[in-house]
């Protein structure tokens, strides 16, 4: 898989790069954590309304995870420290959030980065488009598990997330087969983190993972989930 580094002169651009391409990278012009974070607060309160991830919390850090500390049904309890696949945050919601913001406290050594990729960039024909729409597929998670479909109505997401869709028939099985496959296929971009980077990911748009990382590597990232 051909992965290209996001450039330099990215950084500091205003917010229509989000909207041309998916995600926009800015930078926090503090160095200590609590200066980030209040900079991708701001960030994430132009955009809309703040909501609790898995572990419940409007603002998390979050850190690289062994498999046996990770939520038990989060991607790092079956990936742990390797490179976690593609995704899209909260897949297991209803309605999985609009935005992602990724701030970096600490890249971490070594480092991992963060992966990007345009799920539109994939090349599906109408057809697949068709079965990605009109598949049922089990949306796991405990209690709330329920039936939906991978793309919604319209293409307005495009919800994809190894941990927690499953197939229920032969064409839930084509439909995951075949994103698995584009995805496999696919160039994504790489975002490689300094200190203060902050990251805002369409997150109906872009899927994104990480390249692997290690334990204790002290990689720190904050991150806030947006609705609109
Ligand atoms: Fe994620």
């Amino acid at each position: 898989m051909a992965t290209h580094d996001i450039a330099l002169s990215d950084t500091g651009q205003p917010l229509g790069p989000l909207a041309e391409r998916g995600w926009s990278l800015h930078c926090s012009k503090g160095t200590g954590a609590d200066a980030i974070v209040s900079d991708l607060g701001k960030l994430a309160d132009r955009l809309g309304t703040r909501v609790a991830g898995r572990a419940g919390a409007l603002e998390e850090v979050i850190e690289p995870h062994g498999a046996d500390d990770a939520h038990p049904r989060s991607l790092s309890a079956r990936y742990g420290l390797e490179a976690l696949p593609f995704h899209t945050e909260l897949s297991h919601r209803t309605r999985p959030c609009r935005y992602l913001l990724l701030g970096c406290i600490d890249p971490g050594s070594p480092a991992a980065a963060t992966t990007l990729l345009d799920w539109r960039t994939l090349g599906f024909s109408s057809e697949e488009l068709d079965l990605l729409e009109g598949t049922p597929v089990l949306v796991r998670s405990g209690r709330r598990s329920f039936y939906s479909t991978i793309l919604a109505p319209g293409g307005a997401f495009l919800r994809y997330d190894p941990g927690c869709l499953e197939a229920v028939n032969q064409r839930g099985r084509m439909a995951l087969a075949l994103i698995g496959d584009r995805i496999a296929t696919a160039s994504p971009q790489a975002h490689h983190w300094r200190q203060g980077d902050i990251l805002i990911i369409d997150n109906w748009r872009v899927l994104h993972g990480r390249s692997p990382s290690d334990q204790g590597s002290s990689r720190r990232l904050a991150r806030i989930l947006i609705d609109v």
